[in-house]
C-alpha cells in the first residue's frame, strides 16, 4: 500500500492542482492532500474551510483524503505511513525551489521520496498566488478554478457569505 502526501497551502486549491491529484490518484494506492497549517502567508480562505473546499472537490475520487496538517512534512508523513511527496512541477521557475526543499526532505527522513507530475499544459500558467490577484481586481477566474470554489469565491466578492 504506497501512500502519497500532496502538501500544499492550496489557497485556493486550483484546476491544476486537481489534475495533480486525479493523475496521482491513478499511480498510487492512496493520495492523502495534506493542507499546512500555521501557513505565513495571510489566507484566503481560513484552513477548515480549504479542507472542506477541497474535499468537495475530490468527492468523485475514492482514494483521496484531505487532511490538514501542521510541523514538518516528513513527521506528518510517518505519523500516516505515507512513503511519497507527491508534487506539481509547474516550469523551469519551479524547479530549483523544488529540488531544494526535495533533497531536504530525504536529509531530514532517508525513506521518504518526492516525485514530480509535470503540469498539465492547460494549467502550467496558473498559480493560487495569481488567481487571488485576479479575484481582488474583480476578474474571472472560473476557468482555473473547481465550480464548488468558484462558487464560493463569487458569493464572497459579491457579499453573500
Ligand atoms: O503550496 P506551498 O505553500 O508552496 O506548499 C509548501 C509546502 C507546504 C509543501 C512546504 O512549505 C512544506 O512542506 N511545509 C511543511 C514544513 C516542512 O516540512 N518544511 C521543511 C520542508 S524542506
Amino acid at each position: 500500500m504506497t501512500i502519497a502526501v500532496y502538501p500544499g497551502s492550496f489557497d485556493p486549491f486550483t484546476k491544476g492542482h486537481m489534475d495533480i491529484v486525479e493523475r496521482g490518484a491513478g499511480i498510487f494506492d492512496e493520495i492523502v492532500v495534506g493542507v499546512l497549517m500555521n501557513s505565513s502567508k495571510q489566507p484566503f480562505f481560513e484552513l477548515d474551510e480549504r479542507v472542506s473546499l477541497i474535499q468537495e472537490a475530490c468527492k468523485g475520487i475514492k482514494n483521496v483524503r484531505v487532511e490538514k496538517f501542521s510541523g514538518l512534512l516528513v513527521n506528518y508523513m510517518d505519523q500516516i505511513g505515507a512513503s511519497i511527496i507527491l508534487k506539481g512541477l509547474r516550469a523551469v521557475a519551479d524547479y530549483e525551489y523544488e529540488l531544494s526543499m526535495a533533497q531536504m526532505n530525504k536529509c531530514l527522513n532517508s525513506k521518504v521520496e518526492t516525485m514530480f507530475l509535470m503540469s498539465n499544459s492547460n494549467f502550467s500558467h496558473v498559480s493560487s498566488s495569481m488567481i487571488k490577484d485576479i479575484v481582488s481586481l474583480g476578474g474571472d477566474v472560473s476557468d482555473f478554478l473547481p465550480e464548488n470554489i468558484n462558487k464560493i469565491l463569487i458569493n464572497r466578492i459579491n457579499g453573500r457569505i
